[in-house]
């Protein structure tokens, strides 16, 4: 509809495509936060899941914040909960952790949910600004089935559809809602699905 295009114009004048990999998103997203722009995604997000029972949003530091927190309110207004991040050594046994490998920064990181914040049953949104291999989704996917809750969507900004991740998670039979494709960043350009 018309936020697709809105979105896509957006993406179109103020992404910066430095390689073949990766898009800068800084000016909207990533550093500065156009709030007009976030509200429209949780709103969309909202329209798409709306045949979902929603009890919580997840994601995970630090760019999904501000996401899931704006859409959070199209959604009856249910707790965010982002997972953090670490280096390592936290035994505490009431931390949910998976292990996430980021293949933009290439390196592997942990990520931690306390074991109160996401319960048994519950049915979780994984909301994020971007979509590459899928390392930071299935991190969290990992977390969510660990605490025996359910999986009812991810929803993502910016998805990198010539990447492994939406193919890897449509695999895994995980429904994921993106509201910008991209096909490729051949010759700095934005092409989309
Ligand atoms: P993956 O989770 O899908 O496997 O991707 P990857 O490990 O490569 O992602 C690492 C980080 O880079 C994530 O943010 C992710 O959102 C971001 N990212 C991936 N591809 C792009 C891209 O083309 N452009 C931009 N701007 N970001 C991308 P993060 O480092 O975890 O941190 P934060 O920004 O949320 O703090
Ligand atoms: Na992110
Ligand atoms: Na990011």
């Amino acid at each position: 509809g018309n936020f697709m295009e809105l979105l896509k114009n957006k993406i179109l004048t103020d992404g910066i495509v430095n390689d073949e990999e990766v898009l800068k998103v800084d000016n909207f997203l990533n550093h500065q936060i156009d709030v007009t722009l976030l509200n429209e995604i949780g709103k969309e997000f909202k329209r798409r899941f709306s045949d979902v029972k929603v009890d919580k949003i997840l994601t995970v530091e630090s760019s999904g914040i501000a996401i899931a927190v704006i859409a959070a309110q199209y959604f009856d207004n249910v707790p965010v909960v982002f997972a953090k991040k670490q280096e390592s050594r936290n035994l505490d046994p009431e931390i949910y952790k998976s292990k996430v490998y980021s293949f933009t920064k290439n390196k592997e990181y942990e990520i931690m949910v306390s074991k109160r914040y996401i319960s048994k049953g519950e049915k979780v949104l994984i909301m994020d600004d971007f979509l590459a291999k899928g390392g930071a989704a299935l991190g969290m996917i990992d977390v969510i089935e660990q605490a025996g809750a359910e999986l009812v969507g991810v929803g993502i900004v910016i998805e990198k559809s010539y990447q492994d991740g939406s193919a890897i998670l449509e695999e895994k039979g995980v429904r994921v809602e993106s509201l910008a494709r991209i096909e490729s960043l051949k010759d700095k350009t934005i092409r989309f699905k």
